[in-house]
């Protein structure tokens, strides 16, 4: 009897584990897809408002001041902490587009997706 207690009490620990093993990395995906930034978002702003100076497509090189994106992505002097610092509070000649916390991670995330696979 002791012995069938023990056996139940055992599986339903087990069940107990398995959820656990599922919940948490699904947990760490609902942060994730709710707080990074969206890469999709962040094209349609960089299209929208970086690319009247910044080439921001795969390709390509800028001619004048601006880099292009693709050039940002795949400098690595262009790093994440500097990137958000520069979009944050952006010095002349490039204007101060008061972005937001969330549009400043989708256009981190876009330019991290421009980055060339090995
Ligand atoms: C009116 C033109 C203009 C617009 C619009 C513009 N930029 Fe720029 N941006 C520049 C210029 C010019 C530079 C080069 C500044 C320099 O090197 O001093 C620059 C530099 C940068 C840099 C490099 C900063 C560094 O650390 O050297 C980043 C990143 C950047 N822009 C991102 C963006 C993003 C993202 C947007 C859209 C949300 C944007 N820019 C919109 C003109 C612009």
């Amino acid at each position: 009897m002791i012995k069938a207690i023990n056996v139940i009490a055992n599986r339903q620990s087990l069940v107990f584990c398995k959820a656990l093993l599922w919940a948490v990395p699904l947990l760490f995906c609902f942060y994730g897809v709710s707080h990074a930034g969206d890469a999709a978002t962040g094209q349609l702003i960089a299209q929208k408002w970086c690319a009247s100076c910044h080439l921001v497509g795969r390709s390509g090189r800028a001619i004048d001041a601006a880099p292009s994106f693709h050039m940002i992505a795949n400098n690595p002097k262009y790093t994440e902490a500097r990137l958000r610092g520069w979009l944050y509070d952006p010095h002349p000649p490039m204007p101060n587009l008061d972005l937001t916390k969330r549009q400043v991670d989708d256009i981190i995330t876009y330019i991290g997706s421009l980055k060339q696979k090995p």
